[in-house]
């Protein structure tokens, strides 16, 4: 039994990989959602996946924050660094999430659990454009920046739109927004409908989702049936050449359809 499992779930890689368009595609068995140690179980599989993927000279690693990326960091392990060296930063400023799921937070883990280093982003959650111009222009933030735009690789998880809307407090009118544009995921602060069109994007300094298309290495972490239409809606936004990590319960929600 144990082998026909593990077929039925190579099976199911290959089917979401084709589907999505994906570069490449791991399946961990449960549902994320109801079973939170699937979560940790998607955190190993992305450590063994970036030891064979990461490019092997050094890198600058863009993380995001969520309860995901925070699995992934408590499963990475020195052995990335065995032959490279990483430095790991946030993909985007923002501290709209409680601490310890924040990308800083995050990105500090990944250092540690990597013997590497990391460079943080301490910006609040912005509201306006005008804000985000002069923080841009402020040496410091703009150093950091420089870091980030240099990234060539990135770990990142994907959202459902209201639920992340909610848990990051925003304003009542965005949230109307949200809901009149039909947003369906969440990544890089930028919200999409189920056609993979951006509705609304969160002022915000760092990465987007466009800056992924000149990366080395992209690995989205996602699983739980909730999160099906967001993971199937982000994938029709370009760039394609992303490795997806999720579950059993996610992929199912989407192959049975
Ligand atoms: O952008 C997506 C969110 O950070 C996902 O958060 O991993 O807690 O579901 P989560």
């Amino acid at each position: 039994p144990l082998v026909e499992d593990l077929t039925g779930i190579r099976k199911k890689e290959a089917l979401l990989q084709e589907r999505l368009g994906l570069k490449g595609c791991l399946i961990v068995s449960g549902d994320s959602d109801s079973q939170p140690d699937v979560k940790q179980a998607m955190g190993r599989v992305t450590n063994d996946l970036l030891r064979q993927q990461l490019p092997s000279a050094d890198s600058i690693v863009a993380v995001m924050g969520g309860t995901t990326m925070a699995a992934v960091a408590n499963n990475l392990t020195a052995t990335l660094t065995d032959e490279r060296n990483l430095t790991f930063v946030p993909a985007r400023g923002g501290m709209g999430e409680s601490p310890d799921i924040q990308a800083n937070t995050v990105c500090a883990r990944m250092a540690t659990a990597t013997n590497s280093r990391y460079q943080a982003l301490y910006l609040p959650e912005l509201t306006s454009e005008a804000t985000s111009s002069s923080l841009r222009r402020e040496p410091l933030i703009a150093k950091t920046l420089s870091i980030i735009a240099n990234a060539n690789v990135a770990i990142h998880c994907v959202g459902d739109a209201m639920a992340m809307a909610q848990r990051r407090q925003m304003s009542e009118t965005d949230m109307a927004t949200l809901t009149k544009r039909q947003a369906v995921g969440e990544a890089f602060g930028d919200f999409f409908d189920q056609n993979g069109q951006i509705v609304y994007r969160v002022p915000k300094l760092g990465l987007s989702i466009s800056d992924l298309e000149k990366m080395d290495l992209v690995v989205a972490v996602a699983g739980g049936h909730s999160k099906a239409a967001a993971v199937e809606a982000y994938f029709k936004i370009p760039p394609t050449g992303t490795f997806l990590v999720t579950d059993e319960g996610l992929a199912d929600m989407i192959l049975k359809k």
